[in-house]
């Protein structure tokens, strides 16, 4: 049984899952899809969206962990070093602006994107990868270790938790697309974890079906075999 004290770690790693997925997926498909983009336009643009969503999700992300998470930790204990994961934020923020410029290019249509762009935004997923394999790690033994579990009160981890699902919420826009981004990368029991404040059938009906136009065209990056059992496919 989950105890409340696991809601702002499992927050927290559910998002992680879901950046670490992407990042891989992206690796492992991008050349395909890159190499069939004359014939088959509409994954390479559905790729685009689904590298603009990681970004923009990855810098929703760490801002809130930023301004909210290491804040709350610090402000209770002076054993908290924190920098270090800061320094790995702040190395990965000029690549994921760049990405999410590259992503939004390839979107617009408006002007020709040549291999050099592709190459780049190659380049940046490679470089990205690195970087967050390094850091994901020692941030979760942060959140999740002893000093972190006590020197927060159960009520304190749940606003805590409250305050960066609102910083998530205002800042990822349209929200549809990111939560059915999140939803389509996480295990069954985690996308019940995740979709747990609304019933489950009205968040599996809103994300498979009404949200549907906003996520579809990534669809071929998402998980084949969501929640089974509950008839919905990606
Ligand atoms: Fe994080
Ligand atoms: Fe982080």
């Amino acid at each position: 049984m989950k105890t409340r004290e696991d809601l702002l770690f499992g927050d927290l790693r559910r998002i992680h899952q879901a950046i670490t997925r992407a990042l891989e997926t992206s690796g492992t498909r991008f050349d395909q899809v890159v190499e069939a983009k004359e014939d088959d336009d509409a994954t390479y643009l559905g790729l685009a969206l689904y590298l603009k969503t990681l970004f923009e999700l990855f810098v929703s992300h760490h801002h809130g962990e930023d301004t909210i998470g290491f804040p709350a930790l610090e402000a209770r204990s002076k054993e908290f070093d924190l920098e270090p994961l800061r320094q790995d934020h702040h190395r990965m923020h000029p690549l994921l602006v760049e990405g999410k410029q590259l992503a939004e290019k390839i979107l617009r249509r408006t002007s020709t994107v040549s291999p050099d762009d592709d190459a780049r935004l190659r380049e940046i997923i490679v470089q990205l990868s690195r970087l967050w394999t390094a850091h994901v790690g020692p941030e979760e033994t942060c959140f999740s270790c002893e000093l972190a579990m006590t020197c927060l009160t159960a009520g304190e981890r749940d606003r805590l938790t409250h305050e960066l699902s609102r910083h998530g919420q205002q800042a990822l826009k349209p929200m549809s697309r990111f939560a059915a981004f999140i939803y389509y990368h996480l295990d069954q029991d985690d996308q019940a974890a995740f979709v747990k404040p609304i019933p489950g059938f009205v968040a599996r009906f809103l994300i498979a079906i009404v949200w549907k136009g906003s996520w579809k065209p990534m669809a071929p990056f998402l998980l084949q075999e969501a929640a089974p059992g509950t008839g919905l496919r990606v």
